[in-house]
């Protein structure tokens, strides 16, 4: 039988309770931060370009109260397990989990502003590790608890950029602000189209009557700390600094063309100069797929989805054999419009854009051949889309 959302929200409060008991039945509240995807526009983020994600109903919940003292104790339901600390020690521990928690108490620190201690049980159904960012929905989740409960002030904007300040200084991820936006300004069945520069947006309603968007999951588990994500911004920052000095106005990749890249190929060396062209023609490619949306072409748009993907495989070089394999089954497909690696890359989920009638025959199709090439049994999600961050009322 398949979950709801309120059925993973009353789970984890159940947990709570058996945790930390009833007392604060009065004062305890849920909270809820939903995954994303993302349809077009990957690694254009952090290069200040567009991207265009949805938050979806696989989310992270927040069960938490205040404390009376200055401790912290955060329940992990899903792993059972519990990890304490003091809101004047915010030292590393060994374990990872805690990470995102931590970091967002220290960015509430470093804006001078006051909380609390608090007790919490989380958990929820974003798979780790697939490119949904789970991670994102953490921050995101807890930043908007704590503005509640502490009364902090904090607009959207804000929680946005300091979750994503949460990851880039005290997780040691450089990434952009895709995902924590995502999953805070996220709306019913509407896609955003998201200015990494200005942070302008503008939601785009997702024609969902006849098609439907499945994730499979390769299970290759990504690890974006790992370097490949940092060195891929690095790349992008060589490329602009070669670029400016021939145009003092290209101050990140989304101020220069595929043109201009072209003509400075021999200067960047092949592999900076194949990362900046496909980032120059994603960028592009974000606004003609929005194009091609609000004008009801979602074959073409599927087409768009399709070149990104070689372009992230060939040139930008963060897909893997499994992602691949994946995108390749769907090529002649009559009932996908679009397939490719989704987020960071290196492992998680490809997007699939599928006729809605042909649906159960694609997953089918889909397992069999991933466990016939890799032996897994492939999971695949049917999304919806649903609204961002927000607080829960449960009976
Ligand atoms: C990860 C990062 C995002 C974005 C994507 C790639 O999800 O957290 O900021 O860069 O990769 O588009």
């Amino acid at each position: 039988m398949l979950l709801t959302e309120t059925d993973i929200a009353e789970g984890i409060q159940d947990k709570y309770f058996l945790k930390f008991g009833t007392a604060t039945r009065e004062v305890v509240r849920v909270f809820r931060s939903p995954g994303r995807i993302n349809l077009i526009g990957e690694h254009t983020d952090y290069n200040n370009g567009f991207v265009l994600p949805a938050s979806v109903d696989k989310a992270v919940y927040f069960v938490i109260a205040p404390r009376e003292d200055d401790q912290v104790i955060l329940y992990a339901a899903d792993l059972d397990q519990t990890y304490s600390f003091s809101l004047d020690d915010l030292s590393k521990p060994e374990k990872s989990w805690p990470h995102y928690q931590i970091g967002i108490v220290e960015q509430i620190q470093k804006k001078g502003l006051k909380i609390g201690g608090f007790q919490a049980a989380f958990g929820g159904n974003v798979p780790v590790g697939a490119g949904l960012s789970s991670s994102a929905a953490l921050e995101c989740c807890l930043l908007f608890a704590l503005n509640e409960i502490y009364g902090l002030n904090l607009d959207r904007f804000s929680i946005v950029r300091m979750s994503q300040k949460a990851e880039n200084e005290y997780v040691g991820v450089q990434c952009g602000i895709m995902d924590q936006f995502a999953s805070a300004f996220g709306k019913e069945e509407s896609v955003i189209r998201l200015d990494c520069r200005s942070l302008e947006y503008e939601y785009f309603p997702f024609p969902m009557n006849d098609y439907l968007i499945v994730l499979c999951d390769t299970l290759v588990k990504h690890s974006l700390a790992s370097s490949e994500y940092n060195t891929r911004r690095q790349e992008c920052e060589k490329a602009t600094a070669i670029l400016q000095q021939y145009d003092a106005k290209v101050l990140s990749l989304r101020d220069a063309s595929p043109a201009l890249v072209k003509q400075h190929k021999d200067e960047m060396g092949d592999v900076v100069y194949r990362r900046a062209k496909f980032i120059t023609e994603e960028i592009q490619r974000v606004q003609d797929a929005c194009d091609l949306l609000v004008q009801g072409s979602l074959p073409d748009f599927g087409k768009k989805m399709y070149a990104t993907h070689f372009g992230l495989q060939n040139e930008y070089e963060v897909s893997c054999p499994e992602l691949d394999f994946l995108v390749a089954q769907t090529l002649d497909d009559d009932s996908v419009l679009g397939a490719r690696m989704m987020g960071g890359g290196f492992g998680g989920c490809t997007i699939n854009l599928v006729k809605k009638e042909g649906v159960d025959a694609f997953e089918a199709k889909m397992k069999e051949a991933y466990l016939e090439k890799y032996k897994i049994d492939l999971p695949c999600y049917r999304v919806k889309i649903t609204d961002g961050t927000e607080e829960v009322a449960l009976a």
